[in-house]
């Protein structure tokens, strides 16, 4: 079966083609690799370097490689704090590709898609753990996009009787295996690289944004989930979706929540290394808690995380110290 996968050269893309790949998929990959890196694209997949608004060389994409059964849409803009000063930038790229691309799969007769959402669809929650009927009201212009785009793709399924698995991600982090794919990017903003980062350079000090927030310990609390067992999720739904007929939303996370300064200490003792940190300002933006629920997915799909924050930070690191040495 043919899927075609969008930011195959991405992070979550990359690790999603991997598992699609191993599993006996064939798989086209279409990402403008402004934020992508091709050594991430699957040396098996067929490889398109176009912009998903670059409507033609889509539709040109389709046409030559016939039979594509489903799409699943990982290429967007995700930095929060970016979101806020170019909204209109992660509505063109968030919202508009999603457009183009249901044009053309209604085009061609392709009827399943997954995509990925996230967690800022729902703001700052009034109660953890989140479910998937809780309100959604995004806090800032990156989920104000995803929930867009949500609604966008639950249109189109209804008007033209197509179906869509959406998965609304919490945080997600670690490398497959192969210890080769990844986020490669210089500017690291997500939690786990950044700590992986600092064990590996002394120099660097770590940033704790707030210490001071009613948890715990005083650090947010996030919910962390292992790309591995994200990317399986995806395609659990996907089949689930093709074999039932059927549309779904699903939270993924792992229904634990680790803070800020746990994530911490848990990589000093998983590495047995010392990492360097300082408490700092609140980041503006950063809700105190965001917890999944998932005894939707657990139900419906039968999927349940596998892998622990330990082997979350250890694959980070074998990843991550690849990637500085090169
Ligand atoms: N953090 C630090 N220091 C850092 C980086 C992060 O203390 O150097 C803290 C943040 O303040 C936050 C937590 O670690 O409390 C997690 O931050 P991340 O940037 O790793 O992730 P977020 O929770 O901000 O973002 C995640 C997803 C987004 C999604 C969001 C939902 O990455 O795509 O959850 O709010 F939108």
């Amino acid at each position: 079966m043919k899927i075609l996968v969008t930011g195959g050269a991405g992070y979550i893309g990359s690790h999603t083609t991997y598992e699609l790949i191993d599993k006996g998929y064939e798989v086209v990959v279409v990402d403008n690799l402004s934020k992508g890196f091709k050594s991430n694209v699957h040396p098996a997949a067929t490889f398109y370097e176009v912009d998903l608004r670059d409507e033609k060389s889509l539709e040109n994409i389709f046409e030559k490689e016939k039979n594509i059964k489903a799409v699943m849409h990982f290429a967007g803009s995700i930095v929060v704090p970016e979101s806020v000063f170019k909204p209109l930038e992660y509505f063109n790229n968030n919202v508009y590709s999603v457009e183009i691309l249901l044009k053309t799969m209604n085009k061609f007769n392709v009827k399943t898609f997954v995509f990925s959402s996230t967690a800022a669809v729902y703001g700052e929650p009034k109660t953890n753990p989140i479910t998937e009927n809780d309100e959604l009201k995004p806090i800032n212009p990156y989920g104000d996009s995803k929930l867009s785009a949500e609604l966008l793709i639950k249109g189109w399924a209804k008007a033209h009787k197509a179906n869509y698995v959406i998965f609304r991600y919490f945080n997600v982090a670690g490398t497959n295996k192969n210890g080769k794919i990844g986020i490669k990017g210089e500017v690291l903003t997500h939690l786990v690289p950044v700590v992986i980062d600092a064990a590996l350079n002394p120099e660097k000090t770590m940033n704790i944004f707030g210490d001071n927030y009613k948890t715990k310990d005083g650090s947010c609390i996030r919910d962390f989930i292992h790309v591995v067992d994200l990317a399986i999720a995806h395609i659990i739904g996907l089949e689930w979706s093709i074999k039932n007929n059927k549309s779904n939303i699903f939270n993924v996370g792992s229904s634990t929540g680790y803070s800020v300064l746990e994530v911490l200490n848990q990589a000093k003792k998983s590495l047995n290394i010392e990492i360097k940190s300082k408490i700092v300002d609140r980041r503006p933006g950063d809700p105190a808690i965001l917890l999944a629920s998932t005894a939707k997915i657990e139900k419906e799909l039968n999927w349940k995380p596998q892998k622990t924050l330990d082997e979350i930070i250890k694959s980070e690191f074998n990843f991550r110290k690849n990637w500085s040495n090169k």
